[in-house]
């Protein structure tokens, strides 16, 4: 698994200014792609974790998440159409699994289309498990939605059973 970033890969928080280049991500990555709105409510919002990921100076991925005590739903993730494929949504959801549970008990949970083969890899390569089903949850083409969870141990659970 490709987990270590190059010398110029980094995670910073989502800001204003990167809406640009995320919304050109989004708009080719999506069906119904969110609104520069929907984003501004992410970058406002206490609960939510808004990450993008540099390379140089381009902006490759990002990755949104609230999270609520021990519950993270993740929201939104794409890359670069010309970045994908390289391992980069690998590297984020290793970022953020490594980040935000450390300690606690933390569960994760995401929808995805049936027929997003690659995010569905790319999710059960991490451990996630399908728990369930939302029909026709996708209005524009009636698919349904897959919910997917997984549940990370923090370190304290891991310590006090030992
Ligand atoms: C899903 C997405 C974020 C994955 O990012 P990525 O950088 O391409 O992912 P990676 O290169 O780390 O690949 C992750 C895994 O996905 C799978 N995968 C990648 N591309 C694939 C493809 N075209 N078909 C099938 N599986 C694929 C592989 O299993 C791969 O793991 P492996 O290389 O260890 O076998 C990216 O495809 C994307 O932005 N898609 C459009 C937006 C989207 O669908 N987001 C998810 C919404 S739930």
């Amino acid at each position: 698994m490709h987990n270590a970033w190059d010398f110029d890969e980094h995670v910073y928080p989502m800001k204003q200014e990167d809406l640009h280049d995320v919304l050109a991500i989004e708009k080719c990555s999506f069906l119904s792609p969110w609104s520069q709105r929907l984003f501004e409510e992410a970058l406002a919002s206490p609960i939510s974790i808004n990450l993008v990921v540099k390379k140089g100076k381009s902006l490759i991925g990002y990755f949104i998440m609230y999270n609520i005590e021990d519950e993270v739903h993740i929201l939104n993730v794409a890359v670069h159409p010309d970045y994908r494929g390289k391992g980069y949504g690998t590297k984020l959801l290793h970022h953020v699994l490594t980040t935000f549970h450390k300690e606690r008990t933390m569960e994760f949970f995401l929808e995805v289309r049936e027929s997003n083969t690659a995010a569905i890899h790319l999710y059960r390569k991490f451990g996630f498990e399908i728990i369930g089903k939302r029909r026709r949850y996708y209005s524009e083409t009636n698919e349904d939605a897959l919910v997917m969870s997984l549940l990370r141990e923090g370190q304290k659970a891991h310590d006090s059973a030992q």
